[in-house]
């Protein structure tokens, strides 16, 4: 049986005492790690983080599962599912020690609970519970009212990824960069969601996210009046690899991307 307000109170204090330690973290040259080469770091406080959470939720709900991105699913029973992203922007972490974040998203039956991501070093929690509306810091926040493709600010965490490497969607998202406002990549699927949801960016590109990257924010993006869907138009999966994501202040917007981008 859910039990969304307890693991609501256990994620939040879970979520603060990382941060505090994170925000103390001083990296030692050895403790930064490559996985599958220099552009996809790991360190041991990514590590530490996750495992922190992993502990704490498996004594507290036994039955849940969890998906992180450092170490093996941990299946439960039928509980709930948490996705953890213990750090959202390790690159950011190791060389500006900023604009990094913790994701913590939580799903009961296929169903969202809560989703909370912590932007670490603003010591901003970004928050919402399904049905609740969003937050930061416990003020509501909602998307911005930007509908017009020339006011649009676009976000793309992954540069390379979305306008450098091959894809179907490449010669049309490099168009697309050129009509709106602006663009900005700070680095964090997460906190770029939450810039969405906060009304600070309208627009979101990314072509490969995995469901820690996501789960989190893409609550509280929809919990502000936000949509969000592949770059193919389908329903967001919960699980599975990684995927693409459009996402947009608004459905309206989210569609006239999506046309954008497909060319109707
Ligand atoms: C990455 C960041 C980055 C995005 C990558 C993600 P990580 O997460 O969100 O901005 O472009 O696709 O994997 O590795 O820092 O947790
Ligand atoms: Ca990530
Ligand atoms: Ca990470």
């Amino acid at each position: 049986m859910a039990n969304p307000a307890a693991r609501y109170a256990l994620a939040q204090q879970l979520i603060g005492q990382a941060g505090r330690a994170l925000r103390l973290a001083r990296l030692e040259a050895g403790e930064i790690l490559q996985k599958t080469g220099p552009q996809d770091l790991v360190t041991v406080y990514d590590r530490r983080t996750e495992q922190f959470f992993r502990q704490a939720i498996q004594a507290a709900f036994p039955g849940d599962s969890i998906v992180g991105e450092e170490y093996p699913q941990a299946a439960g029973d039928g509980g709930a599912v948490w996705y953890i992203d213990p750090i959202d922007g390790t690159t950011n972490f190791v060389n500006q020690h900023r604009n990094y974040a913790i994701s913590v998203g939580c799903y009961q039956g296929g169903q969202p609970l809560f989703g909370l991501v912590l932007d670490v070093e603003r010591d901003a929690l970004f928050s919402a519970q399904a049905g609740g509306g969003a937050a930061c810091n416990g003020s509501p926040i909602r998307v911005s009212g930007r509908r017009q493709l020339p006011e649009l600010l676009l976000t793309t965490p992954g540069v390379p990824y979305t306008f450098l490497r091959g894809h179907a969607q490449q010669q049309a998202l490099i168009r697309l960069a050129g009509q709106v406002r602006a663009v900005r990549s700070m680095g964090s699927v997460a906190l770029e969601l939450c810039q969405v949801a906060a009304g600070e960016a309208d627009l979101f590109v990314a072509m490969r996210s995995s469901p820690w990257d996501h789960n989190a924010a893409r609550i509280i993006l929809q919990e502000a009046g936000g949509a969000l869907c592949t770059m193919q138009g389908q329903p967001l999966p919960q699980d599975g690899p990684s995927t693409t994501i459009l996402a947009a202040n608004s459905l309206q917007t989210m569609q006239m991307a999506a046309a954008f981008l497909h060319g109707a």
